[in-house]
């Protein structure tokens, strides 16, 4: 996804991070940088960290890192090119039109448009004679037509090349039309429609794009929902199902639902907030995306065991997004679809309203399958109790759920609240160690937490990391540095890739910050690049030798791999180095 080089110039010149930053976080000066709480996890102590002479923001706390294009990437959830695009707008400047990334943007918008299309061309099918059974099969499933019509749901012909044809008639490539995710390639070449008789569900992401589909088989096979796959315009951990409609609901929370099914039938008994993710487990992107639109969510997942254990695991996810999470129990129905079709709206509604804290929650957890008249079942509720009181961050609240736990078990709230205190001092005191064994084992606190980056040799990689950061700071020394020295020495590739591309810029004159690396690195490794700029922000550039010298032994050492170009770049420096001191 490339842009004229004079163009991305520009554009980052003219978006500071502090500022861009500042639109969503308060931030105050603190030392050579600027402090404030972290928009991406939940935090009461300010741990975000925005520097304004590398361009950068680490969070001590999650290790969120980057840009200012990841940045807003990350925070509005954007991919690279809307991110640059919401950038330009905020400083007024125009995308170039035609440009070499113009391929690459030309095929998304042309599979964003095929996509559309086909939700047309599916919606057509169902209304046609041949789409009888599946107009059937969702009548018969409780959704009107207004509902039908709402969420543009279809039906795929029961043909290999019905979409295929009526949208290569309508100009679309094969190329396109992969992207889309429409079709799929044999082992032979041959190409056919991917979703074949089934009852289509559009998938529209907040712009109003249709992005992709869920094909429900009418009867019994496998799989249940075949749904689009990954591509530059489907993307599953980014998006939610009916958040387009869900956002504007005036309802203060959002229902989070596990399937396609529950979500409209939601909507239509008038919770209109109903959303659900896309076929996976919840993600921490799609937690944010929730809270960008309401600071309360109710988790709405199937009773089953796989649901409440979904559950437990969505709780922490969204409570990491600082949102208010509730939970609603429900018995005598598998999942929300079926329960209201069973009991009707109203019964829901109550549902809702007593939905649990995730406190609350978690008690009722401990508590189920147990019989609290046998005196061991009785202490074991106690214990699992008094763990999840330990967790709770407000006295009040400890206060009151001890009362509940005392009243259900006979036991004195005085007794139980002892415990939960000595749990909680426990808790606190186990972080410490936690906290301080990391301080003192700096070699894994420092490691990058992709498996595939991690160090090879710590020793070494704390000398790469400083080097890279000083050399950022100072393009004097780095043409000086970059002489001795080159990233193919370094043991960290992802630290000699980095370190290459500066050095290469400061050899075309430009100065350097955290944004060269933006376009050349994946998320995970840009995010490690922004933690090893913040830790290394006090490291000195006379130390620079130092660094370059145990570089070049470790190097040596591991492998002996030292290239003849770096053995004679060395000699040359070291016998320039005594001439001068001779002389
Ligand atoms: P469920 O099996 O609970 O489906 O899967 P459902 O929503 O209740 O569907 P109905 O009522 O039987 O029609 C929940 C969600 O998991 C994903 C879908 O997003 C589905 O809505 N899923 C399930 C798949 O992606 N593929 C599958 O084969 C099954
Ligand atoms: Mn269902």
């Amino acid at each position: 996804m490339a842009y004229p080089r004079e163009f991305m110039d520009e554009l980052l010149a003219r978006s500071d991070i502090v500022s861009v930053v500042s639109r969503y976080v308060s931030l105050s000066r603190r030392g050579s940088g600027n402090l404030g709480l972290c928009p991406f996890h939940n935090e009461k102590t300010p741990s975000f960290h925005v520097s304004s002479d590398k361009q950068f923001f680490h969070c001590f706390g999650c290790g969120a890192g980057g840009d200012v294009i990841s940045f807003v990437m990350k925070i509005e959830n954007l991919d690279f090119p809307d991110a640059v695009a919401k950038l330009a707008e905020w400083a007024g400047m125009e995308i170039p039109q035609s440009d070499y990334g113009a391929g690459e943007r030309n095929l998304r918008r042309r599979a964003e448009e095929a996509c559309r299309d086909a939700a047309r061309f599916f919606h057509e099918k169902l209304r046609e004679d041949k789409g009888a059974d599946a107009r059937g099969y969702l009548l018969g499933r409780g959704l009107s037509p207004a509902t039908i019509t709402r969420f543009g749901l279809g039906y795929s012909p029961n043909a290999w090349t019905g979409l295929l044809d009526a949208l290569t008639a309508k100009g679309y490539t094969k190329a396109e039309l992969l992207e889309a995710g429409l079709i799929i390639t044999n082992e032979k070449g041959r190409v056919y429609d991917r979703f074949r008789d089934r009852a289509m569900f559009p998938i529209i992401n907040v712009r109003g794009t249709v992005i992709g589909f869920g094909g429900r088989i009418m009867g019994n096979g496998e799989p249940k929902y075949l749904n689009s796959p990954e591509s530059s315009v489907f993307n599953k951990r980014k998006n939610l199902y009916a958040l387009n409609i869900a956002k504007s609901s005036r309802a203060d929370y959002m229902i989070l639902a596990e399937g396609y099914m529950d979500v409209i039938a939601l909507h239509q008994a008038g919770f209109d907030s109903a959303v659900a993710s896309l076929g996976t487990a919840l993600t921490d992107e799609q937690a944010h995306l929730i809270s960008k639109y309401k600071s309360r969510v109710v988790i709405a997942y199937d009773s089953d065991k796989a649901g409440r254990s979904a559950t437990e695991r969505a709780i922490d996810i969204l409570k990491k997004a600082g949102l208010d999470v509730r939970v609603i129990v429900m018995t005598g129905a598998k999942d929300p679809d079926e329960f209201i079709k069973k009991f009707g709206r109203e019964k829901y509604a109550k549902l809702i309203e007593n939905a649990l804290s995730s406190a609350e929650y978690r008690l009722a957890a401990a508590r189920q399958e147990l019989d609290l008249s046998d005196d061991k079942q009785r202490v074991a509720y106690i214990k699992s109790a008094v763990g999840q009181l330990a967790r709770m961050q407000s006295t009040i609240e400890r206060e009151i759920y001890a009362g509940r736990v005392a009243q259900e078990t006979n036991v004195t709230r005085d007794a139980i609240l002892q415990e939960a205190e000595r749990e909680r001092k426990r808790l606190i005191r186990e972080k410490k160690r936690e906290t301080e064994r990391k301080i003192l084992d700096p070699v894994s606190s420092i490691m990058p937490r992709e498996r595939s980056e991690r160090y090879t040799n710590p020793h070494s990689a704390i000398a790469e990391e400083a080097l890279l950061t000083v050399c950022m700071s100072d393009t004097k020394l780095c043409s000086g540095v970059s002489e001795r020295i080159s990233g193919s020495m370094f043991s960290s590739p992802l630290l000699g890739r980095a370190f290459d591309i500066v050095c290469a810029r400061t050899r075309e004159g430009a100065e350097t910050d955290m944004s060269v690396f933006s376009e050349n690195f994946s998320e995970s490794e840009n995010a490690h690049l922004a933690a090893v700029l913040a830790r290394n922000a006090e490291k000195s550039a006379d130390a620079a030798d130092d660094y370059i010298d145990i570089i070049q032994g470790e190097n040596i050492k591991s492998e002996g791999k030292l290239s003849d170009e770096a053995i004679l770049a060395a000699a040359e420096y070291y016998r320039k180095k005594k001439g001068l001191n001779n002389g």
